[in-house]
């Protein structure tokens, strides 16, 4: 999705393990090579083809849930994965961007700045934790780029919260949504955009590219629920504790973006206007 917001003369690579399912794969920019970044004989023939000038590093085992029950994939996936890509990025002196989450914090705080001291509480906070630490030993130009809680139009397959929800309102299915945990929801071509920008201009530091809106999983719900007429629905606000998860989530998460505002000329939709695009 970055390779739309960059000008003409860019050749993006995306890449995944399992094969390209992109919606962008008739963008003029665009090429796809699959690779598996834990395999570090396969990374290296990836970098030797490539040659990239900037790495953007989005690829993690991202359920916290996974995570927490496979901690050493976790680890070998969100770690030593990063490590590697950013060992085969030194030999060719490529600026390294990195995509973490606010779950590095303990979300005691909530709207965490660029200067918050990490403290996560799950298994996957802390493999983001400790890649961001990786990052920022390297030395040929980095950014960390810190979201919460994406959502979007779901473009090859996986579906967002927000389409999840508008499936269980549609089929009139009974679902319990935690209600005391605050995120700051990121529309999907927000972030890209942003990341567009660090990636063309070689923004270093860590950058907070998030919404601006502060709410529970539960409110962007019940604002699905409304954006769909959906007034019967089966929707239930649930605690944290009612939930009994096994992974720990910051109750106040979410992110301040004053400093991508100011640097990065960052400016994101609303979440309204991110549910229209999501579900239409
Ligand atoms: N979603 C959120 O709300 C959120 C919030 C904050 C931060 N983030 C961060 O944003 C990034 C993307 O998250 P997401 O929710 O979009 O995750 P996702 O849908 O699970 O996508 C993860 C991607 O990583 C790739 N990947 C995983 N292991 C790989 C490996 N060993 N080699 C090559 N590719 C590999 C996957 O490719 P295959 O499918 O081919 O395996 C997939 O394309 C992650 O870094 C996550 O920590 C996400």
């Amino acid at each position: 999705m970055v390779a739309q917001f960059l000008k003409d003369g860019y050749e993006v690579f995306a890449s995944s393990r399992t094969g390209d399912l992109s919606a962008f794969n008739s963008h003029k920019n665009y090429r796809f090579i699959q690779v598996d970044f834990a395999d570090p004989f396969a990374l290296h023939d990836a970098f030797e083809f490539v040659q990239a000038n900037v790495v953007v590093h989005c690829g993690a085992m991202s359920r916290p849930d996974d995570c927490e029950l496979s901690q050493a994939e976790a680890f070998d996936t969100n770690v030593y994965g990063t490590v590697q890509l950013l060992l085969n990025a030194e030999a060719f002196q490529s600026f390294f961007i990195f995509l973490s989450t606010d779950f590095i914090f303990d979300g005691k705080k909530g709207l965490y700045t660029e200067l918050d001291e990490p403290a996560p509480l799950s298994y996957y906070g802390r493999t983001k934790r400790d890649a961001e630490e990786a990052v920022m030993e390297y030395q040929y130009g980095w950014s960390i780029v810190r979201t919460s809680f994406v959502y979007g139009k779901p473009i090859y397959g996986r579906n967002c919260f927000v389409s999840m929800i508008a499936q269980k309102l549609r089929s009139g299915t009974a679902f319990k949504i935690v209600d005391d945990q605050y995120r700051t929801p990121t529309h999907a071509t927000d972030l890209a955009r942003g990341m567009a920008v660090i990636a063309a201009e070689r923004k270093e530091g860590v950058f907070n590219l998030a919404g601006e809106s502060v709410v529970t999983p539960y409110q962007m719900a019940i604002a699905t629920a409304e954006y769909l007429k959906v007034t019967n629905h089966q929707l239930a606000a649930v605690t944290t504790e009612e939930l009994q998860e096994a992974t720990r989530r910051p109750a106040k998460g979410g992110l301040s973006i004053e400093k991508a505002k100011a640097e990065l000329n960052y400016s994101p939709i609303c979440f309204e206007e991110g549910l229209a695009l999501t579900l239409t």
